[in-house]
């Protein structure tokens, strides 16, 4: 599939913990075209997290191949793959926590900044990110200053705050009252459609994953069937605004 922007075959991943071996992925094929919204569902332990780490050069497959716009990333040093992700992609991960001593601004920046971007570029650029998730009023806030749905929105800022061609998000509704999430997913749909984003989406959420454009079923480290959704719900402009709001 020459458009794929993520190809991954054959993806074995092994965790040797000492007493147990953990095989977290046995085999997994995906192509995922440009601008496709994937969701990835399936079991607690499935491999979800485990697939996205690999996929996305975080963490390294005992086997397998993948490619990122038609690079196979295991030809990368750790310093190209670091400088890759930094400008290429974006992450919606739980675990990359908000720094609670930094402003919401300060934290869509670090990225730019851990990037080489000079700060006089990275402040506009964090600036018009907030304002892009509804968040220009709260650029000074501290995390903890903030509500969960606006915490989330500015890790979304920091995601995108680089306009990356990958969106890698793992539960990103996870903690989320429904309404809140869906304008979550709402902003990612309408970023998806405005800049062809290409967004990857773990999530237990059926509600979540009916707006992707196809569903990704993992069991026990497996690919264990895949679905193309029909009749997508899609955020009319309207409602986006007022989700942003
Ligand atoms: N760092 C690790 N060391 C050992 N085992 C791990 C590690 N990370 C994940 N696992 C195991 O790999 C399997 C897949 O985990 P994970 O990818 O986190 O699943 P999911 O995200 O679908 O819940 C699980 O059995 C988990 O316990
Ligand atoms: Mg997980």
């Amino acid at each position: 599939m020459p458009d794929a922007i993520i190809e991954v075959r054959d993806l074995v991943k092994t965790y040797d913990t000492g007493a147990v071996t953990v095989h977290a992925l046995n085999g997994v094929t995906l192509d995922v075209p440009r601008g496709e919204m994937v969701a990835i569902m399936g079991p607690s332990g499935c491999g979800k997290t485990t697939l996205l780490n690999c996929a996305s050069g975080i963490d390294e497959p005992t086997n397998g191949l993948i490619r990122i716009e038609g690079t196979d990333i295991s030809t990368l040093d750790d310093n190209t793959k670091t400088s890759y992700r930094a400008r290429r992609m974006g992450f919606i991960f739980q675990f990359y926590n908000l720094l609670p001593v930094l402003s919401a601004v300060e934290n869509v920046e670090l990225p730019l900044l851990v990037s080489g971007t000079p700060a006089s570029e990275a402040r506009p650029k964090a600036l018009a990110a907030l304002e892009r998730v509804g968040l220009a009023d709260w650029a000074g806030h501290r995390p903890a200053q903030l509500s969960g749905g606006q915490r989330q929105r500015v890790t979304i800022a920091r995601a995108l705050v680089n306009d990356p061609a990958i969106v890698w998000a793992d539960e990103p509704t996870g903690d989320l009252d429904s309404t809140t999430a869906d304008q979550i997913m709402t902003l990612m749909q309408d970023l998806n459609r405005e800049q062809q984003q290409t967004f990857v989406i773990v999530t237990h959420d059926p509600g979540i994953a009916q707006r992707c454009h196809r569903i990704i079923h993992m069991r026990d480290g497996q690919i264990e069937s895949e679905e193309r959704v029909t009749g997508r719900i899609e955020a009319p402009e309207q409602v986006t605004e007022a989700a942003r709001g």
